[in-house]
């Protein structure tokens, strides 16, 4: 059995005030990367669509290809506690349907939590998934599987009455057995104010530093994502560009013929090699 960090821990960092640190992840080799950091949660979000899949938005992501990532990013890791995003209309449709995709994700997927985007709306549906004992994390502010009707992708909550909303919507929510919450591209006060009126973590995007964790896209992080990223996507490396030059410098060699160099290749005993040579048939073969 392993020994990853439950829900449990997740809240008692929030007492101590201990910060959450939380990143997408969508495959085995960044999830070893990832661990190996210290991240607490890797996120298979559906941002997967995005980032590795090259759609143009979150909605056409699949149940199937959530499941697929899922279980490289717990393949990959051993500690840290596996959160797993529920694709668009793979909870809207019905409370059951909802159990029943939560329900794969930690079933066939190995994930040890859920997350799906909304707010008071969803409540009844977070709290059918938590009473069948799976726990489930909210999603406010900026939901981008409801971008359209939010008026796209724009920071939330920025009057009083919008910001007493997303307050009352977390409450809903955690109230309805969320045992976190995401609140992405929210004012900072607002954030601040709805974390420390929430007994469960606040993990903010875009949202300020009071909240009690932070999560990024991994490829907006690294440099790795050459689309539009949001101005709260602080890059912290530009691996992009060292893919690209790496790739270039062996195109180079190739073409020049300076790579594979002699380390790069096998060697032979002596008289085997000329063995090979005199009994080959290579030189009495003709053109055709
Ligand atoms: O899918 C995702 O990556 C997300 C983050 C932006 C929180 O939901």
């Amino acid at each position: 059995m392993e020994n990853r960090i439950s829900i449990t821990d997740l809240k008692a960092k929030k007492k101590r005030g201990e910060p959450i640190v939380m990143m997408t992840c969508y495959d085995y080799p960044s999830a070893r990367l990832l661990e190996d950091a210290g991240v607490d949660i890797l996120f298979i979000g559906d941002t997967l669509g995005m980032v590795v899949l090259g759609y143009d938005s979150t909605i056409p992501v699949t149940m199937e290809e959530m499941l697929h990532h899922t279980k490289a990013v717990v393949r990959g890791s051993s500690r840290a506690h596996v959160l797993a995003d529920m694709p668009f209309m793979s909870y809207q449709t019905s409370r059951e349907d909802a159990l029943g995709n939560a329900g794969r994700l930690l079933k066939e997927g190995g994930a040890q939590s859920v997350k799906l985007e909304g707010g008071v709306h969803v409540a009844d549906t977070v709290r059918f998934i938590v009473d069948a004992g799976i726990p489930v994390m909210g999603h406010i502010g900026l939901t981008p599987q409801s971008a359209t009707m939010l008026g796209g992708f724009r920071a939330q909550g920025r009057t009083a009455e919008k910001a007493r909303r997303l307050l009352d919507e977390a409450i809903a929510l955690e109230e309805a057995g969320c045992f976190a919450l995401v609140l992405e591209a929210v004012p900072a006060p607002v954030a601040a104010r709805i974390s420390e009126t929430l007994v469960i973590p606040t993990i903010g995007i875009g949202s300020g530093a009071e909240c009690d964790g932070q999560v990024l896209v991994l490829h907006d992080l690294l440099g790795l994502y050459e689309g539009r990223s949001p101005r709260f996507a602080k890059r912290y490396a530009d691996i992009g560009g060292d893919i690209r030059s790496a790739l270039e410098r062996f195109g180079a060699e190739v073409r020049s013929g300076a790579f594979p160099a002699e380390e790069h290749t096998y060697a032979m005993p002596e008289e085997e090699l000329e063995a090979f040579l005199n009994g080959s048939r290579a030189e009495s073969r003709t053109e055709t």
